[in-house]
This record gives structure tokens, sequence and C-alpha cells, in this order.
């Protein structure tokens, strides 16, 4: 057997935990797979006298996790912290700059910054790897980095985070409201405590940065990602779109139309035919389609103690291996600067649910805006008394232009007739 290939770890929350819990228990299979063992050397976090259920006695403790790369003695760096900037980024900086393989689960730090750490890690020789920064235990990053390489890929879209996709498909199972939900999923655990990053689309927004990047050849363009997370998403919505033959879920989607991508994270309505409409509970799924290849779905845990060290030591394996590559499928001085397409470009069918006063002529005044904006409606349902006093209205559009229906809403909202915020959602047809 070769020599080992020595590990410092950073972090040991949990993912930190899985991975030590992982490489005990498939040693022997992953140094034969390997070609070589992988040992963990030196260990770090901030509190070295918590008890986090395993045998750290073994390893070195290092306070100073700063300092981690800066050993003779380790090969690669995991970086398991957390947080776009901060000490992650500086460790992982230093563990490049000193030529040392990186390993890291962290969305936002490549979101943020992984264009520039890719760069750098090509410069010195070395790999970086994030299979665990998307979608958790689904090798995706390995799909479509490697399994998926010879194909044009024009969209990626999916279900990517999974305390959204909880939350809607119990809100869709018992007809609970969104607060309510969330709160039970608190309690239970699987929502944070600070439930922004989730919710709000942010999460999602990271990981479709990164997919987006690796599928197109471009550079990471966080910043013009149109996210909207699922706050506003209400019990009626979720029963109108089942009686018309959808499921509602927080869709990243990123394409390519014309010479601009496009990349939002957005609750949206998709069809019974469409994979994800079956994608529950806290799943994640992804979907590419490729030019020779068609569409690719992928399905599997998005996070957790065993998924993410799943994908987190399958990197290690390929460091092990000496399989090492450039992080975004290309040399990143390839990566291309494509532009990103202006928000009412798309073309599609849309969902407005309104709360509008219950008077006749009510509908007329709507339908008469949607026709002064160019949009025609193709069925409309009125279900359920609105909170405000009003009526519950459903509308589905034919496929129109989405600036003509953001158009309509600016008429709807400056009526009298129509009570709070009208509530637009995408509809996926493919
Ligand atoms: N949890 C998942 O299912 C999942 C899935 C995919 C990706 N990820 C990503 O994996 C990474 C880790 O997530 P996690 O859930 O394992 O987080 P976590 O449970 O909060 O653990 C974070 C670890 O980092 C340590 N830490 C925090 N600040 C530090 C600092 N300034 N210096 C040194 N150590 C520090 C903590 O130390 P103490 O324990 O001493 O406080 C803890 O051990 C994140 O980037 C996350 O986005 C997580």
């Amino acid at each position: 057997m070769n020599s080992p290939l020595r590990i410092a770890l950073a972090g040991l929350g949990t993912v930190g935990a899985g991975v030590v819990k992982l490489l005990d228990e498939n040693r022997d299979l992953i140094a034969r797979r390997s070609g070589r063992p992988i040992e963990i050397v030196l260990v770090s976090a901030r509190d070295r006298m918590r008890d986090r259920g395993i045998d750290l006695g073994r390893f070195e403790w290092v306070d100073d996790t700063s300092s981690l790369a800066d050993r003779d003695d380790v090969d690669v760096v995991v970086e398991l912290i957390g947080g776009s900037d901060g000490p992650a980024v500086a460790l992982v900086r230093s563990a490049i700059a000193q030529g040392k393989g990186v390993v890291t689960a962290n969305k936002a730090m490549m979101a943020h910054h992984g264009l520039e750490l890719a760069a750098a890690a090509e410069k010195a020789g070395t790999a970086l790897k994030y299979e665990a920064a998307v979608a958790g235990g689904i090798p995706i990053i390995k799909a479509i980095r490697e399994g998926a390489a010879a194909n044009r890929i024009d969209r990626v879209y999916g279900i990517l985070n999974g305390t959204c996709n909880y939350i809607l498909t119990e809100m869709e199972e018992k007809g609970t409201a969104f607060a309510d939900v969330l709160g039970e999923a608190q309690r239970l655990g699987y929502a944070e405590a600070d439930p922004t990053f989730d919710i709000d689309g942010i999460d999602a927004a990271h990981k479709l940065a990164i997919l987006a990047s690796l599928a197109f050849g471009s550079e990471i363009d966080f910043a013009s990602v149109r996210t909207t997370g699922i706050r506003a998403v209400a019990a009626t919505d979720i029963a109108h779109a089942a009686e018309l033959g959808f499921r509602v879920r927080l869709v990243g989607l990123a394409e390519v139309v014309g010479d601009r991508i496009h990349q939002r994270v957005h609750p949206c309505l998709v069809p019974l035919t469409n994979p994800l409409s079956k994608v529950t509970g806290s799943l994640n799924a992804v979907v590419a389609e490729g030019n020779f290849v068609g569409r690719l779905f992928f399905e599997g845990r998005g996070a957790g103690e065993g998924p993410t060290a799943s994908a987190v030591v399958a990197d290690l394996i390929d460091i092990a291996r000496g399989e090492a590559g450039p992080a975004f499928a290309m040399p990143s001085h390839h990566l291309e600067p494509i532009g990103a397409g202006e928000a009412g470009d798309r073309r599609g069918r849309y969902y407005l649910r309104l709360s509008v006063a219950d008077e006749t002529g009510v509908l007329a005044e709507l339908a008469a805006m949607l026709r002064d904006a160019g949009v025609s409606i193709d069925s409309l349902i009125q279900r359920g008394q609105a909170d405000a006093g009003g009526v519950f209205i459903a509308i589905v559009s034919h496929e129109t232009d989405e600036s003509a229906v953001r158009k309509a809403i600016e008429a709807m909202r400056a009526s009298s007739s129509v009570l709070g915020e009208p509530m637009l959602m995408h509809i996926l047809d493919f």
C-alpha cells in the first residue's frame, strides 16, 4: 500500500463529525479504492472541550485553525467551517498557496470566491474540490464535470434546498400555513433557528451559481441570481396548483438564452410530468440537459451528516488517486464572463394569485388589466376566502413575456379592487 494521504480537518460540526465517522467505518474499503489509506492527522474547531460523540483523542488538536495548512505533515486541508468569508476562505487561500489540496463543503465561499480560488489552485498545481457544496450527497459536480463533460449544457435546474422542499411538501400534504410548518420544522431540528438563508432562497442561489458556472463554462456570477424565497407561498397557492395539475417547488434554474445566462431561484409551479414534482420532503434533485445525452435526473439527500460526508470523502478519494483537474471543468481562464439576461426576458406561462374585493365587476376589471398588458388567460379559479376579507383568484396565463405580466401586476397594485400584494410564480413547462 502506498503512503497515506494526510488530512487536516477544520470544523467538527455536523459534516466534520460525519467525515470522521465515515473514514473510520469504511477505512479499508476506501484504502483499497484509493490505493492508499486516508488518514486524519490534525483536527481543529472552536471549542476543544465540546463532546462531539466521536473519539478525537487519536488526532492532534490544533487551536489555531488558520495554521492548519502550514504543517509539512499535511497533504490536504478539509474546510468544514462554513461562511463566505472569514476563517474559511483565509484557511483555503493559505492551503492553496502552500500547494495543499483543498476539499470543502462551503457553497457560500465557492459562490463568492470560487473563480479566484480555482485560478489559485491551478497556479499552485493543486486540487480544489467541492462536491458536498451542491446538493449534499448527490454527486452532481462529478456528473457534470466528468460524466457529461462531452455535452453542451444549456439548462440546469433543481430543488436545491431541502428545508424549503420539506416545508412545501408538508404544506401540500397537511394543508397547513407556511409559518406553522416552519415553526414545526424548527422544533424538530429540520430548519435552522435562523432560517433566512434557506427560506429566502440564498442557500439555493449559492448552489445554482456554482452549477451554472460548471455547466455553461461561465464565470461564477452569484450577484446575478434573481432570488425569491418561499415566505409568500400560501396554502391556497398549493391547493390552486394541485387543482391545475401542478406542485409548488422552490426551483433554482439556470439557462442559456441567446448569448445571456438567466439564473433564478423562485417558487414555481411544476407540472406532474416533470420529475421535480415527485421530489418530496427534504430531498434534493438536479436536472441537467445535455445536447447529446439528453435529460439527466439526480435525486438524493442534499444535507445531513452521512450524505455530506459521503461527498467530502469522495473528493478525498479522487485526490488520493491523483485525480484532480480544474475545479470548474476547464481551466479558469477559459471560463467566459457571459452577461446576465434581463428580468423581463423570459417567455412562458405564469400563475398569478390575487386577493380581490368580493364585488361585481372585479373579474372584468382584472381581465381588462391583463388584456391591456398583452396577457391572455388560460384558466381562472376563484376559490376560498382571503384573509383581508376578499376572495382569492388564481389565474394561469397563456405563454407570454414576463415583462407583460409585470405590467399587469403594476396595474393591479394601483387598483382598489386588488387587496394585498399579487403573488406571481413561473410555470415550469418542461
Ligand atoms: N450540515 C449539512 O448538512 C451541510 C450540507 C452541505 C454542506 N454543508 C456545509 O458544510 C460546512 C459545515 O457545515 P456544518 O453543518 O457541519 O456546520 P456546523 O455544524 O455549524 O459546524 C461548523 C464547525 O466549524 C467550527 N467553527 C466555526 N467557526 C470557526 C472558527 N472561527 N474557527 C474554527 N472553527 C470554527 C465549529 O466549531 P465548534 O464545534 O467548536 O463550535 C464547528 O465544529 C458549511 O459550509 C455548510 O454550508 C453542510
